[in-house]
C-alpha cells in the first residue's frame, strides 16, 4: 500500500506564475455559465493552496466557489489564503474530499481541476456522474500534465526502480500516470453528450536559479517519495542528490536560465442542454 503523499503548500507555490498559466488559458475556452439570473456555483475539485481557485472570482465575482482537496496542509494554506467573501459579492469555500469518490452534492455550473486528476486512479470513470450533476449548458474543464516520458519524470522512475531504492521506493516515482491523451478524453466527454473539446500545449518556461527543475518537482511528483523518506533525512538527502545530478545533466542551464519544457493536456465540455 502507498502512504498518502504530504504536500507542502510553500514548495508548491515557489512556482506559482508558471503553474496558473495554464490555468488561465483553460478559463479562456470555458464559454459562458448558465447561471439564469443567480449566481454561478462552481466546483474546484484538488483546489491545492486555492491561489487558481481564487482566481475564477475574477472571471465570475459573484459566484459561489467550492474548492475540494484531499489534503489538510493544502486545505489549511487555502482556508488562511483565501476563504470568505469575494469583491464581486460572491464568497469562496473549501471543503476537504477524495475526487476518486466525490459527486457533487448539488447542481453546479461550472466543475473545474487544474493539474490534479493526475493524482486519481480511474477519474475518467467519475466524467458520468460529474456531467450529470451539472446544470444544462453547465461546464466541466480540467488541466492534466502530459509530461510523464519527459526526463524530469523518467529519471526519477528509474532511480526509484534502481537496485538501490527499489525495496524502499519501488514505484513511488511512477505511481501517478492516470491521463488519457487528449483524444481519449475528447471522445469520452463526447461520448457522454457534451460539446467537447480536447488540446495540448507544451510550455517552455525558463527557470531561474540553482537546480530548479528539481525544485520545481519538489512541490509535485517528488511528494510520494519525500512522503516515503519522511523519517529517514539521510535517505532522503541521498536520493535527493543522485536525482540532482541526473536532472543537472538532462537540463543545463543556459544563459538565460533553465528550459524546462512541460506538456499539458486540456478538456472543456459543455453539457448540452
Ligand atoms: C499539483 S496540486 C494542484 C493544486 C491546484 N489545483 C493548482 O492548480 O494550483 C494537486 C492537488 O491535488 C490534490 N489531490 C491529489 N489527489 C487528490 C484526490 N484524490 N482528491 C482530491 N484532491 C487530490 C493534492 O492534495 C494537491 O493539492
Amino acid at each position: 500500500m502507498h502512504s498518502v503523499p504530504t504536500w507542502d503548500p510553500e514548495q508548491y507555490l515557489r512556482h506559482a506564475g508558471h503553474r496558473s498559466r495554464p490555468f488561465l488559458d483553460m478559463l479562456g475556452r470555458i464559454p459562458h455559465l448558465p447561471s439564469g439570473g443567480r449566481p454561478p456555483r462552481i466546483a474546484d475539485i484538488g483546489c491545492g493552496p486555492g491561489n487558481v481557485t481564487a482566481l475564477l472570482a475574477d472571471r465570475w465575482p459573484d459566484a459561489h466557489i467550492t474548492g475540494f482537496d484531499v489534503s489538510r496542509e493544502m486545505l489549511a494554506q487555502a482556508r488562511k489564503d483565501h476563504e470568505g467573501a469575494t469583491a464581486g459579492g460572491g464568497m469562496i469555500d473549501f471543503r476537504q474530499a477524495d475526487a476518486a469518490h466525490w459527486t457533487p452534492e448539488e447542481p453546479y455550473d461550472l466543475i473545474v481541476s487544474n493539474a490534479a486528476l493526475q493524482w486519481v486512479p480511474g477519474h475518467p470513470e467519475s466524467f458520468a456522474a460529474w456531467i450529470e450533476g451539472l446544470t444544462p449548458g453547465g461546464t466541466l474543464a480540467f488541466q492534466v500534465p502530459g509530461n510523464f516520458t519527459s526526463p524530469s519524470h523518467a529519471l526519477l522512475g528509474e532511480l526509484c526502480d534502481s537496485p538501490r531504492w527499489r525495496d524502499r521506493l519501488g514505484t513511488h516515482g511512477r505511481r501517478y500516470i492516470h491521463i488519457l491523451e487528449p483524444g481519449d478524453y475528447l471522445v469520452r466527454l463526447a461520448d457522454l453528450g457534451c460539446d467537447a473539446d480536447a488540446w495540448e500545449t507544451t510550455y517552455y518556461q525558463l527557470l531561474g536559479g540553482e537546480d530548479p527543475v528539481l525544485d520545481w518537482v519538489k512541490g509535485t511528483a517528488l511528494r510520494p517519495v519525500l512522503t516515503e523518506l519522511a523519517d529517514d533525512p539521510a535517505a532522503a538527502e541521498r536520493f535527493l542528490g543522485e536525482y540532482r545530478d541526473l536532472l543537472r545533466a538532462a537540463y543545463p542551464p543556459g544563459p538565460h536560465g533553465t528550459v524546462f519544457p512541460f506538456r499539458r493536456i486540456f478538456a472543456v465540455a459543455r453539457k448540452v442542454s
